[in-house]
């Protein structure tokens, strides 16, 4: 491995970025509930020298990882633009403008213009709501099964589309769109409700809040494209196909990065690396 290595302490993730013998990139994820185990890993590697660091968590990881390693901190919106530039090159993307929608535990969203970047706004909706709401409503709360339950899962007679209420007559919008996120609950009167189509109904509620925040923005900037990242999407292509079909059908094109969860450790990496 070589001697500087990237984090991002997340709300819920804390992400490392590193470069192995092979000069590949690396990465690997503990939960930011135990920092313990950030620091282990650290001490069992001890060519490492140089730390660079990022994340809401950065100071909570200093006062456990209490270490004498050269550590660079970035802001966490510089290092996941930093990360974002790096991974939209690798996959050979050219952009002028784009809103970046970094979904998180909590959602923050940016505008970037070639070196020029600016957050612009955020929800509160975001992975964190995807996991307590899944939690409380199903007893399902680890990610992987979420995700896995949610694409088994269907909307229909949880969610009330458009062409439900605009039934035998021509709706002003169009009739698959989502009139209201749960909406059929009470009108069906229906309370018997499966697990699995919970958690489909809690991954489009949260991934349509997001895309529909995400192209008001693209609209203000007139940006055509929406580079949508963070630790939610990951492996979870039941969420990517609601914020990516929707943003579509908005006019507008959604760029799924590949291990976009890491972009903040990777720009923090980054960032450690070029000072010297
Ligand atoms: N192994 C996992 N354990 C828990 N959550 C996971 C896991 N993998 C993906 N997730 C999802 O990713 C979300 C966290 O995403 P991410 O790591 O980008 O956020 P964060 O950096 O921790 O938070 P923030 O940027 O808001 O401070 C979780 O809320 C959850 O929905
Ligand atoms: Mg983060």
């Amino acid at each position: 491995m070589q001697k500087v290595i990237g984090i991002d302490a997340g709300g819920t993730l804390t992400k490392l970025a590193f470069i192995n013998e092979q000069n590949e990139l690396q990465y690997k994820v503990f939960p930011s509930n135990n920092f313990s185990l950030v620091k282990d890993w650290i001490e069992s590697n001890p060519q490492i020298e140089e730390i660079g660091l990022t994340g809401g968590r950065t100071e909570q990881l200093l006062k456990v990882l209490k270490t004498m390693k050269s550590i660079e901190y970035i802001v966490e919106f510089e290092a996941t633009i930093k990360g974002v530039k790096y991974l939209l090159e690798q996959e050979g993307h050219q952009l002028d403008k784009s809103i970046i929608t970094n979904i998180g535990t909590g959602t923050s969203i940016h505008y970037m213009e070639g070196n020029f970047h600016t957050r612009v706004g955020g929800t509160g909706v975001g992975g964190g709501t995807l996991t307590g709401l899944s939690t409380i409503m199903t007893g399902v709360s680890n990610f992987t099964e979420i995700v896995e339950r949610a694409s088994l899962g269907s909307r229909e007679n949880i969610d009330l589309f458009v062409k439900d209420i605009f039934q035998g007559m021509e709706a002003p919008i169009e009739g698959h769109l989502t009139a209201s996120n749960f909406g059929n609950v009470s009108i069906m009167n229906n309370t018997k409700l499966e697990p699995n189509n919970l958690l489909a109904t809690i991954q489009a509620l949260v991934g349509e809040v997001i895309t529909t925040l995400s192209i008001q923005f693209a609209e203000q900037k007139e940006c055509e494209h929406i580079i949508y990242i963070g630790s939610t999407l990951m492996n979870n292509e039941y969420l990517k196909k609601v914020i990516g079909n929707y943003t579509i059908l908005k006019k507008h094109k959604p760029i799924f990065l590949s291990n976009s969860g890491y972009a903040g450790a990777l720009g923090a990496l980054l960032n450690k690396s070029n000072q010297k």
